[in-house]
């Protein structure tokens, strides 16, 4: 393979699709790669299986607490959010926060979130099974964190979709269908975060007065080393699950469906076997990698695989290549709905594994088994829009036609 033209941060190159053959090569080829963005500024781009494992399991040498995402200066800048935001801190109070989190996930939440996710769903399914189509990423995929946030915070279905709306443009700060091109990306990222946390504030004032069975009110009771947690670190984790949940889930079903329409076979296969409903779910994952990369900052020198990763340097996670390596998978670039093993990193894994990883796994059946019950074919109906992101792997589009077959 001759060595594509890499730059793993311009959108554009992901839109395109093209990220795919930047990054099989460099996993073929250098697999720890320093990614220059200017003459003494950069980062790593770590793309085997096993590379970004090894990363993902040192939480002594790697920090979480330069946030997710890359920035602008790719410098080792600390984030406004570590050390409050969960996946922005390190141990010893990861821990903390996580177990005072772990609430929203029980059993008994992912059993009221599977109710109302089924009840939106089936609703949005039958409209769109009725009118012959729709557009599958606002009219369907929505539903699924609109159920997760009316059951964990106790707000109404129209609530749930103007935080949906704000945690979308958030994600897509760099897309022209959510932001203003003109706009300085940081100050739009800045000036919706701000949104968002007006949204949970008032939740917040609501909720000292009238506590109930939702995530606000039992942080708001929880303690964090024998004190209160502070309305900081209530917003900025309710900020951590909105935006960890809403578009990760709703776009993955998207790749879903628009992979089941690109390989009709396996469509067919999973309507006429719906036991394979669980490993289907885990190769959409897979297929997808929704959340491309994740972020991280070397401590101190670490070799991997023969390269010297020094101390503040800025390293990137791609699972999205990570979960095509053929050393882990086998054909990793068939859509195979039967695949196991499939230990694909799409949720990442160590401690910060993503902790709505159940959540996802519950909206993302409801979904599928709706989807393959339904009698019928699925077909594009015209253009997909895909997010202008390096970020998430995200569907803004996907206009479907259903015809009947009996
Ligand atoms: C298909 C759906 C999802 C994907 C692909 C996904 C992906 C990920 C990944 C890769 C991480 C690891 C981040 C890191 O190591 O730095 C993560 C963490 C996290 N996710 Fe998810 N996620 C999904 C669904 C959800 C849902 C539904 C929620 C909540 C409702 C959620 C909330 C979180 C949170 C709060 C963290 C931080 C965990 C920690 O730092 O300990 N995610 N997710």
């Amino acid at each position: 393979m001759t060595r594509p033209d890499i730059d793993l941060t311009d959108p554009d190159r992901f839109v395109a699709g093209e990220h795919h053959a930047m990054l099989a090569w460099l996993r073929e080829n250098d697999p720890v790669h320093w990614h220059a963005t200017g003459p003494d500024s950069g980062f790593w781009a770590l793309t085997g299986y096993d590379e970004v494992s090894e990363v993902y399991l040192d939480h002594t040498d790697f920090s979480s607490e330069s946030g997710p995402m890359l920035g602008g200066s790719f410098r080792s800048e600390t984030d406004p959010a570590a050390g409050l935001m969960m996946v922005a801190t390190d141990l010893p109070r990861h821990r903390m926060i996580r177990q005072q989190l772990h609430w929203a996930f029980s059993q008994d939440m992912l059993r009221k979130i599977a109710e109302q996710v089924t009840t939106l769903v089936d609703a949005a399914m039958d409209r769109a099974l009725a009118d012959g189509g729709c557009d599958f990423s606002t009219d369907v995929a929505t539903e699924l964190p609109a159920g997760a946030v009316m059951a964990i915070t106790g707000v109404s279905h129209r609530d749930a979709h103007e935080l949906i709306g704000m945690t979308r443009r958030m994600i897509g700060f760099r897309d022209p269908l959510f932001a203003d091109p003109e706009e300085d990306d940081r100050l739009v990222l800045a000036m919706t975060q701000a949104d968002i946390f007006e949204f949970f504030a008032e939740i917040i004032r609501d909720r000292r007065r009238n506590p109930g069975p939702d995530l606000v009110s039992h942080l708001l009771r929880a303690e964090m080393n024998g004190r209160p947690w502070t309305e900081d670190e209530i917003l900025y984790n309710c900020l951590n699950i909105a935006v960890g949940g809403n578009e990760t889930s709703s776009y993955t079903a998207c790749s879903g469906v628009e992979a089941l329409i690109a390989h009709p076979g396996e469509h067919a296969r999973l309507r006429g076997t719906p036991a394979l409903l669980d490993s289907a779910v885990n190769e959409i994952l897979r297929w997808s990698s929704t959340n491309l990369y994740v972020r991280r900052g070397a401590l101190r020198d670490v070799e991997i695989s023969g390269r010297t990763i020094r101390a503040g340097d800025v390293v990137t996670l791609w699972n999205v290549s990570a979960n095509r390596d053929a050393k882990q998978f086998a054909d990793p670039d068939t859509f195979d709905l039967g695949r196991t093993p499939n230990r694909h990193l799409s949720y990442g894994v160590g401690l910060h594994r993503c902790i709505g990883a159940m959540l996802a796994q519950t909206e993302l059946s409801i979904l599928f088994r709706k989807f393959a019950e339904a009698p019928v074919t699925a077909a594009l109906a015209g253009p997909v829009g895909r997010l202008r992101s390096n970020f998430i792997n995200g569907i803004t589009s996907l206009p479907i036609s259903f015809q009947g077959h009996h």
